[in-house]
């Protein structure tokens, strides 16, 4: 079945195109219905038509709470199947949370429950990580705390620097995330009680994935 898929992203939208070229491909039976950002300037917003791009700045909404009102009206408008947070930096209220709960999924640069939040490349080296990665997650109130499901591993390389390590997780996070949705578009993936499922059994474990290095 062709999934829908409603996009968030503050950024350069890397992880959206790979979406996109997975559509394009035939990879993923999907269409891109909306792209929601919190930034007018983001990269990733150009890479869909002008009709699909919403963005507003937070800072003209009364509160955070009506900015995440107006956002999840919009993407609601877009009637998505599948909300995917892709690089969208700003922190999502409970309310929008709970609206679109176990159809809201996020790509995030560790492999979860290490190193949530911010700078995670800069994290997995303080910690002496020998291995790094990327997590498809859903999304709960809590920050990067919802189930997993699925990761991707790197290794941590002698002389690596945030941004070397970065360069290499940017690399199995677009495989992961288009893996993910190639599992949610033939209805494998569901979320209950703050379990990931697949095929109806609850993941106790997130899936390790491995892609081979470009
Ligand atoms: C990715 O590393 C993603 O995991 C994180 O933000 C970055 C976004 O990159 N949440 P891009 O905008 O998809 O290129």
């Amino acid at each position: 079945m062709k999934i829908r898929i409603a996009a968030l992203a503050s950024g350069r939208g890397s992880n959206l195109q790979a979406v996109i070229d997975a559509i394009a491909s035939g990879a993923l039976d999907a269409e891109i219905v909306g792209v929601f950002s919190d930034k007018p300037d983001a990269a990733a917003l150009q890479r869909v038509p002008a009709p699909l791009r919403w963005s507003r700045k937070p800072k003209t909404f009364a509160s955070r709470e009506a900015f995440d009102a107006a956002l999840a009206d919009a993407v609601a408008a877009s009637r998505p199947d599948w909300i995917i947070c892709v690089g969208y930096m700003r922190i999502l209220g409970t309310a929008f949370v709970q609206r679109f709960q176990g159809r809201l999924l996020n790509i995030h640069p560790s492999l979860l429950p290490r190193h949530r939040g911010l700078h995670t490349h800069a994290s997995a080296l303080d910690a002496g990580d020998a291995e790094h990665g990327a997590s498809v997650h859903f999304v709960i109130p809590e920050l990067d705390a919802g189930a997993a499901i699925a990761q991707a591993a790197v290794p941590v390389l002698v002389g690596d620097t945030p941004d070397s390590l970065a360069a290499r997780v940017l690399e199995v996070e677009h495989p992961l995330l288009v893996a993910v949705l190639q599992m949610a578009a033939a209805g494998r993936i569901a979320e209950q009680a703050g379990h990931a499922r697949l095929d109806g059994q609850p993941l106790f474990t997130p899936l390790r994935l491995e892609f081979a290095p470009t």
